[in-house]
């Protein structure tokens, strides 16, 4: 496996944190610390619908990217207290999470609206960051693969290879998240592997070494580095430390080292 054919992405996810003069604030405090990643790699804060436009603005210039948390799957109609795509992409939005484990657990999400909310997040050039991952249970019964491939071949339904290139997988263990619970580089290596077997059978092995996988689930600046390491892991998808800007740093500089 060759690093050098996808790009690393370390990618904050703020979740429901933070507001509008707190995000300008943890962004100022960030665009410096980062900026020596500045071409090595892809630097993103995800962060609340109600901070996109000051985040926007914030990073101007920088080699920061702004994210959406979520995005909806209709272009307009109807739908109280969602976000269509164009919205995002009208204010200068390029990356959205969609299927994070916590809008499939509270929200009713499911792989069938994951795979609408990516495509159309596609077709409105976004760049969408799709979850996906078993939970603790699952795991013990060892069935991770089963869930792996099932969520990976749901979510990226009828979605062509040319535009899957424009995707990052996110591999998120559901008991990591906010637990302090790590997944072990070992398993995060396993399961990021896996998950290239199954690109590279929907859109062949080249394709399939071009799309960026990240780990999430309690990563830290700690054990970051070590995890970064590992050949199928490009990326993270940070929660709590990305509320840090020094924490997030050191993760931005282990996958630069990476
Ligand atoms: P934590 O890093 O807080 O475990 O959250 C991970 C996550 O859910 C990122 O999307």
């Amino acid at each position: 496996m060759n690093k050098n054919l996808r790009k690393a992405v370390i990618a904050g996810n703020w979740k429901m944190n933070k507001t509008r003069p707190e995000a300008k604030k943890l962004l100022e405090e960030i665009k410096p610390l980062v900026a020596s990643a500045d071409g090595k790699i892809e630097v993103i804060a995800c962060v609340p619908f109600t901070n996109l436009e000051t985040a926007i603005n914030t990073v101007n210039g920088s080699n920061v990217k702004i994210g959406a948390e979520n995005v909806h799957f209709e272009a307009s109609g109807a739908f109280t207290g969602e976000i269509s795509a164009d919205m995002l992409t009208e204010l200068g939005v390029e990356y959205v999470i969609i299927g994070h484990s916590e809008r499939r657990q509270y929200f009713g999400e499911t792989d069938e609206t994951v795979n609408k909310r990516t495509i159309a997040a596609l077709n409105a050039g976004l760049k969408p960051i799709v979850c996906v991952g078993e939970l603790k249970w699952e795991r013990e019964c060892a069935i991770t693969e089963e869930v792996i491939a099932r969520q990976i071949k749901l979510d990226l339904f009828s979605i062509t290879a040319e535009q899957a290139k424009n995707i990052i997988i996110a591999y998120e263990p559901v008991w990591a998240i906010g637990t302090g619970l790590t997944a072990t580089p070992d398993q995060a290596q396993e399961v990021c592997a896996f998950i290239r077997e199954q690109l590279a059978k929907l859109y062949g092995k080249e394709t399939a070494d071009a799309i960026t996988i990240q780990y999430g689930g309690s990563m830290n600046a700690k054990n970051a580095a070590e995890l970064l390491s590992k050949p199928d892991v490009d990326g993270g998808l940070i929660g709590g430390a990305s509320l840090k800007a020094e924490d997030f740093n050191v993760i931005v500089q282990a996958a630069v080292n990476g």
